[in-house]
C-alpha cells in the first residue's frame, strides 16, 4: 500500500540507537569497547578494569581503579531475604530463572534505585549489580546441586571469589588455580558488551520507561536466557554430545541443510566474518585444557568448524563460529554444568548492560521505546452481538 513501511523482520524495538560504548564491524570481524580492540583488552586488561572502561568511558587511574575494586569487593554480599527467596525455588530450577528472579527482587531491596536522575544513586546500583551477580550466579549453581550456599570471601579477587562461592566445600579457604581464574576473567571480558544485541535492546527498551536498573537488567537476563542468544553456549554442548563422534558430522550437516537442525554457535546477525571473540576463546581453550585436560568434545567441535567453513551452504550464508561455539567447552572443563553457561554470559554482560543503560538515562533526547507497527489486520468491521451470532 502507498506509504506502507518496508517490513524488516530484523526490525525489533527501537530504530537505530546512538551509542559510543561498543563498535562492531561485522564484515571485518572487528570489536572495540570504547575504542579499544577486544584482542588488546583480553590480553592485557582485567574484567573489572574493562567494566570501569565501559561504564565510565575511559580507563581508570590507579586511584580510580583501586577505589572501584574496593567498592565492588565490599558489595558482594546479598540480603539474607534474597537468599531465602532463592531457597524457595524447586531443586531443579534453571539457574537463569533464579538469576532473573533474584536480580528483579533486588529492586525491592533498594527502593532509592528508582531515583535514576541522581548520578550518585546510579553509581551505587551499578557497583551493587556488578558485585552481586557472581554471588547470585554461584548461589543458583549451589541450589541446583543441593549444596549449602557459600558466602563471598572478600580476600579473593573477583573471579577467584566467584570460583570459591561455586566450588568451596569443607576446606577452610578455597584456593582456586590462578590459571583458571585468569581464563574466567578473559571470558568475562569477551562477554562484557556487544552493541545493540537482543538482551541489551531489552535493557534499553525497559530502561526507557525510567524504571530502576535492577528491573531493566532482569529484562536483559530474560532475553539472554533464550537459546538463540545467550542460551546458545548451552545448546552447543548439547549439540556436540548429540553428534557424539566425528563420523556422525556429515549426517548432522545434512540435517542442517535440510532445515532439521541449526548449527548452534554458528552465525550472527552482525558478524559475517569470524567473531573475534571466538578466535580468542579458542586460544583460551589451550590454557584451560593445560590445567583440566582436553575436553573430548573439542575434536568434534574443531572438525565441525573445519567442515562448515569449507561447505558452500555455510560459506554462501556467511556463517562463522560466534562467541558461543567454543565457550561451552571451557565452561565444561571448568566443571560448570551446561545450565550454568548462560549465567556466566550474564555475569560478563552486566557491565555492558549497565553502560548502555547509563548512556540511555543520560541521553536527554531519549524517549520511551515505542516501536512502529505495520498493521495487517481487518478494519471497521460491523459488530454482531453474541445472541445473533450463535
Ligand atoms: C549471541 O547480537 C549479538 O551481538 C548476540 C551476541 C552477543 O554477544 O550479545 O553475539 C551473542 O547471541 C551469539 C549468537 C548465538 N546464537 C547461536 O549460535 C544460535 C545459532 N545461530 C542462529 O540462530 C543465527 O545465526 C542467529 C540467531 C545468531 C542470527 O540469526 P539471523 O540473523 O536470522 O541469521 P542470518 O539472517 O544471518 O541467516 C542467514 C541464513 C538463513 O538461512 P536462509 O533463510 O537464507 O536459507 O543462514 C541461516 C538462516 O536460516 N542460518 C543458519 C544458522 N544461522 C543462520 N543455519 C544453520 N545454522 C545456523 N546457526
Amino acid at each position: 500500500e502507498p506509504g506502507l513501511a518496508v517490513y524488516d523482520p530484523g526490525f525489533t524495538n527501537t530504530a537505530s540507537t546512538r551509542s559510543s560504548v561498543t563498535f562492531i564491524d561485522g564484515d571485518k570481524g572487528i570489536l572495540e569497547y570504547r575504542g579499544y580492540p577486544i584482542e588488546q583488552l583480553a590480553e592485557k586488561s582485567t574484567f573489572l578494569e574493562v567494566a570501569y572502561l565501559l561504564i565510565h568511558g575511559e580507563l581508570p587511574t590507579k586511584e580510580q581503579h583501586d577505589q572501584w575494586v574496593h567498592e565492588i569487593t565490599f558489595h558482594t554480599f546479598v540480603h539474607e531475604n534474597v537468599k531465602s527467596l532463592m531457597q524457595g525455588f524447586r531443586y531443579d530450577a534453571h539457574p537463569m530463572g533464579m538469576l532473573l528472579s533474584s536480580v528483579g527482587a533486588l529492586s525491592t531491596f533498594y527502593p532509592e534505585a528508582r531515583n535514576i536522575s541522581d548520578p550518585a544513586v546510579r553509581h551505587e546500583q551499578v557497583v551493587r549489580m556488578i558485585a552481586k551477580m557472581p554471588t547470585l550466579g554461584a548461589w543458583s549453581f549451589r541450589h541446583a546441586q543441593g549444596k549449602p550456599y557459600v558466602y563471598p570471601d572478600n580476600d579473593l579477587s573477583y573471579t577467584e571469589n566467584f570460583l570459591s562461592m561455586l566450588f568451596k566445600m569443607s576446606e577452610p579457604k578455597y584456593d582456586p588455580d590462578p590459571r583458571l581464574a585468569k581464563a574466567l576473567d578473559v571470558l568475562l571480558i569477551l562477554h562484557a558488551d556487544h552493541e545493540q544485541n537482543c538482551s541489551t535492546n531489552a535493557v534499553r527498551s525497559v530502561g526507557s520507561s525510567q524504571v530502576d536498573p535492577y528491573s531493566a537488567v532482569s529484562a536483559g537476563i530474560a532475553a539472554l536466557y533464550g537459546p538463540l542468544h545467550g542460551g546458545a553456549n548451552e545448546a552447543v554442548l548439547k549439540m556436540l554430545k548429540r553428534i557424539g563422534s566425528k563420523e556422525n558430522i556429515p549426517a548432522f550437516i545434512e540435517g542442517v541443510k535440510n532445515g532439521d537442525e541449526k548449527l548452534m554457535g554458528f552465525g550472527h546477525r552482525v558478524y559475517k566474518n569470524y567473531d573475534p571473540r571466538a578466535t580468542i576463546i579458542k586460544k583460551a581453550c589451550d590454557d584451560v585444557f593445560e590445567v583440566t585436560g582436553v575436553n573430548p568434545l573439542l575434536e568434534i567441535a574443531q572438525e565441525l568448524e573445519k567442515i562448515a567453513l569449507e561447505d558452500e551452504y555455510f560459506v554462501k550464508r556467511k556463517l562463522y563460529p560466534n562467541v558461543d561455539f567454543y565457550s561451552g567447552l571451557i565452561y565444561e572443563a571448568l566443571q560448570f554444568p551446561p545450565e550454568m553457561f548462560t549465567v556466566l554470559f550474564a555475569i560478563g554482560r552486566t557491565p555492558g548492560w549497565l553502560a548502555q543503560w547509563s548512556e540511555l538515562v543520560d541521553d536527554k533526547e531519549q524517549k520511551i521505546a515505542r516501536p512502529k507497527q505495520i498493521y495487517t489486520g481487518d478494519r471497521r468491521l460491523e459488530f454482531v452481538p453474541a445472541a445473533e451470532r450463535w
